[in-house]
């Protein structure tokens, strides 16, 4: 299933490391890689994404958090849409979002609340978000690498990696590339 470049990874980590000590002005420190976008606009987002890599942190679920193989999301009109692919079923859901700065929210039902906030990312064709699941039953938070193509290079998941790390969140997995994704047809959502 998923697969991490942890070896590759945590020699970037130990040069990282290097770096911030040597030069407090080196351009990659946590202030640097963490930067909530002034605004997110659900129309520079229009369209499709994949998950590429994802760092979850579960603080508090009474069943095992359900892992999907693939995770797409659609923007269009200030809709998301998501479609995930978990144990080998399409699960969708669809819902106004709603924007305020960098953060965004939207709901299903009184009781399930989803939120997050967009990062700046220095790759090109992704999109960074933190994504808070917050249930009675379950309460999860996630940084999610997103592209617009099923695998970064090693360059985009080194950057994401650091950005893990500074959020002190869980060591991340890169979703494998080969799984299907969901079809994104209007009648299925
Ligand atoms: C996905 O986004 C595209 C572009 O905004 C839009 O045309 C399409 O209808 C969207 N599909 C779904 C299922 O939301
Ligand atoms: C989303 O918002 C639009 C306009 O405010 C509304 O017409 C539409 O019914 C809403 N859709 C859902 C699924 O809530
Ligand atoms: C979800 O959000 C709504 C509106 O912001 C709030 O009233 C509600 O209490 C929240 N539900 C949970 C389970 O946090």
């Amino acid at each position: 299933m998923a697969s991490t470049y942890r070896d590759a990874l945590a020699v970037c980590a130990i040069a990282l490391a290097c770096l911030a000590s040597v030069s407090r002005s080196s351009p990659l420190t946590c202030k640097d890689l963490i930067q909530p976008l002034d605004e997110a606009n659900p129309r520079d987002y229009e369209g499709s994404w994949a998950l590429v890599a994802d760092s979850l942190k579960v603080i508090k679920a009474e069943a095992p958090v359900e892992t999907c193989e693939s995770v797409r999301i659609n923007f269009s009109n200030s809709m998301i849409t998501k479609a995930n692919l978990c144990g080998n079923q399409c699960q969708y859901l669809s819902r106004n979002i709603t924007v305020d700065g960098p953060h965004f929210s939207f709901s299903y039902g009184p009781l399930l609340n989803f939120s997050g906030t967009v990062f700046k990312t220095s790759c090109a064709d992704c999109m960074l978000l933190t994504f808070r699941v917050d249930t009675p039953k379950e309460k999860t938070e996630e940084l999610c690498l997103f592209s617009r193509r099923r695998a970064e290079d090693q360059k985009n998941l080194e950057e994401f990696k650091a950005q893990v790390k500074c959020l002190e969140m869980p060591e991340h997995v890169v979703m494998d590339p080969t799984k299907e994704l969901c079809s994104m047809n209007p009648d299925h959502v």
